[in-house]
C-alpha cells in the first residue's frame, strides 16, 4: 500500500489563460499569469493498493460516477505509468472550494491530486515537474504549485509547458482579492469546453492571442514595480478581453448574469469615488476584486450596502502546494 496527501490552493488568473494548442498534453495558446490565494484550496489524498481492482474517487465525502472517476484514473495513469506501477487506487478528495461554479476548483483539486499521487509513488519531482504533470489535469492546476504570483509559460511540448514563480519582493502581500458569489452552482459550460468553442469559432480569437503579449508585460512590469493601478488596470483588461471572445463564439455564451454586470458596474463606481479596485472574472458568474490590502476594510464597507456579507469572501495570496506527512505536518514546500 502506498499513500500520499497533499493540500493546493486555488489560483485566479490576472492575465488569463483562454484556448489550447494541444488538447491531449493541454499546451495552452497564451501563457499566463495568476495568483494564488489562500481561502479557498483542496485536500487530497491517494491510496495505490493491492486490494482493490478498479480506482474509486470520493470527492466530499461522496463516491463519484463513472464519469467522474474515469477523469481521474486517466490522471492517475500519468503517474502509474511514471512510476511503473499498475495498482489500482483509492482517492478521498475534499474541496474547501465550490466545485465547477468558477472559482478554480479544477486548479487546486486537479493540482492536490498531482501532488498526492506523486509523492505516494515516490516521484519525487522538483516543482517544474510536478507543474508539468499538474498541467495534465487541468491547465490552471500548473499554476497552483506555487505560492504568490505564478507565471505559465506555454512552451511548445510536454516538456517545456509548466508554470514558474514570479519573484516579486513580497507585493502579492499587499493585495487582497475579495471574491463575489453571486453564484456558487454548478456551471452549464466548463472552461475546457467554453475555451476551446471559442478557439474554434470565435471571429475575436485572434484579437484576443494578438494582446496577450502585451498585457503579460503590462503585468510583470507591474509586479516588478510595485504598481497596482497598473496590475488592476491590465487585469480588469485581461479579463473583459476573454469574455468578449465568448460573445462572438457559435453558438454565443456568456458566463456573465445580470448579478455579474451588476457587481461589474458596482467596482467601477467605486474606483470612480476614488477607490483603487478592479474586477476580474473566470468560467462563472462570480466577480473577484483586486483592492490593495490597506483598502481592503473600506472595500468591504462600500461594498456592504449593496451585496449580502454571506456572499463575500476575503482572500490574500496563498502558498505553494503541501505534500503533508500522516502527522499532518508538511513535509515540503515549493
Ligand atoms: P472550476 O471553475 O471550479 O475550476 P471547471 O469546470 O473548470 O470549474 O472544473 C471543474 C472540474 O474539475 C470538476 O468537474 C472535476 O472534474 C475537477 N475537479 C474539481 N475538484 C476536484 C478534486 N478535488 N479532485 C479531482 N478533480 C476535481
Ligand atoms: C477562465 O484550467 O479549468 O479560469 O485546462 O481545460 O482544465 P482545462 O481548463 P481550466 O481553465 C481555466 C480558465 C480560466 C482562466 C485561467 O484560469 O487562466
Amino acid at each position: 500500500m502506498f499513500s500520499g496527501k497533499a493540500r493546493a490552493y486555488t489560483n485566479i488568473a490576472l492575465i488569463k489563460y483562454w484556448g489550447k494548442e494541444d488538447q491531449e498534453l493541454i499546451i495552452p495558446m497564451n501563457n499566463s499569469l495568476s495568483l494564488t490565494l489562500d481561502a479557498f484550496y483542496t485536500e487530497t489524498q491517494v491510496i495505490f493498493s493491492e486490494e482493490i481492482s478498479e480506482d474509486r474517487f470520493y470527492l466530499d465525502n461522496q463516491l463519484q460516477d463513472s464519469k467522474a472517476t474515469v477523469k481521474v484514473s486517466r490522471f492517475l495513469d500519468l503517474v502509474r505509468s511514471k512510476a511503473h506501477c499498475n495498482l489500482s487506487a483509492v482517492v478521498q478528495s475534499q474541496n474547501f472550494v465550490p466545485t465547477a461554479a468558477g472559482l478554480a476548483s479544477s486548479a487546486s483539486g486537479l493540482a492536490a491530486l498531482a501532488g498526492a499521487a506523486s509523492a505516494a509513488l515516490k516521484l519525487d519531482l522538483a516543482p517544474e515537474e510536478l507543474s508539468r504533470l499538474a498541467r495534465r489535469g487541468s491547465g490552471s492546476a500548473c499554476r497552483s504549485i506555487y505560492g504568490g504570483f505564478a507565471e505559465w509559460q506555454k512552451g511548445d511540448s510536454d516538456k517545456t509547458s509548466h508554470a514558474v514563480k514570479i519573484p516579486s519582493a513580497g507585493f502579492e502581500n499587499d493585495l487582497s482579492m475579495i471574491f463575489v458569489v453571486v453564484n456558487d452552482s454548478k456551471k452549464d459550460i466548463s472552461s475546457r469546453d467554453g475555451m476551446q468553442r471559442t478557439v474554434e469559432t470565435s471571429a475575436f480569437y485572434p484579437g484576443w492571442l494578438t494582446s496577450v503579449p502585451q498585457d503579460l508585460a503590462k503585468a510583470k512590469k507591474a509586479i516588478a514595480e510595485k504598481d497596482f493601478v497598473a496590475l488592476g488596470e491590465v487585469t480588469e483588461a485581461s479579463a473583459l478581453k476573454m469574455h468578449g471572445t465568448t460573445l462572438a463564439a457559435n453558438p454565443p455564451f456568456t458566463y456573465w448574469s445580470a448579478e455579474s454586470l451588476q457587481v461589474m458596474n458596482l467596482v467601477r463606481q467605486i474606483r470612480n469615488n476614488g477607490l483603487a479596485c478592479y474586477f476580474t472574472m473566470d468560467a462563472g458568474p462570480n466577480v473577484k476584486i483586486l483592492v490593495e490590502r490597506k483598502n481592503e476594510t473600506a472595500l468591504l464597507q462600500a461594498l456592504n450596502s449593496h451585496i449580502a456579507t454571506q456572499q463575500l469572501v476575503v482572500a490574500h495570496a496563498g502558498p505553494a502546494i503541501k505534500i503533508l506527512t500522516e502527522a499532518n505536518g508538511t513535509a515540503s514546500t515549493f
